[in-house]
């Protein structure tokens, strides 16, 4: 069954010219390996930021560590946590658009 939901919204802008501190704290090496390809990342990281929010979210938990929480794709480009709550799974949706990035979590357990 469907145990939360998170939704979060995130300005891409905020994450152009980011101080490094700013995406130390938020994205986990695997994380910088995939933004990396893009030459323009900021959608990415908005993205990631929003999927990250949507995940404390969804399990109703502050003491996530953003930058410990990767996210991966699979080989069509879907996302999804390298994160496994302590039960159930996860389901997530990120999308972009010029200025705004949104991402939906679902757990289920
Ligand atoms: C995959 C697809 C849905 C992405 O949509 P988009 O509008 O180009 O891009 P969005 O900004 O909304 O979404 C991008 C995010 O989608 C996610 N995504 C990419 N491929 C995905 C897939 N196969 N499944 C689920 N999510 C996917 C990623 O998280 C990506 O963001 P990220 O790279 O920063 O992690 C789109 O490229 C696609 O293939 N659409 C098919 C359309 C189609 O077949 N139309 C037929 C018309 S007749």
């Amino acid at each position: 069954m469907i145990r939360g939901v998170g939704i979060d919204l995130a300005v891409i802008d905020r994450f152009r010219n980011a101080e490094p501190g700013l995406l130390d704290r938020i994205l986990a090496p695997a994380d910088r390996d995939y933004i990396a390809k893009f030459a323009d990342p900021s959608p990415h990281i908005a993205g990631f930021w929003a999927a990250k929010e949507a995940l404390v979210k969804a399990l109703s938990r502050t003491d996530i560590a953003f930058n410990r929480v990767a996210i991966l794709h699979e080989p069509n480009g879907r996302p999804y946590f390298d994160y496994h709550p302590d039960e159930g799974r996860l389901h997530l949706s990120i999308s972009h658009e010029k200025e705004h990035a949104v991402a939906v979590v679902i757990w289920e357990a």
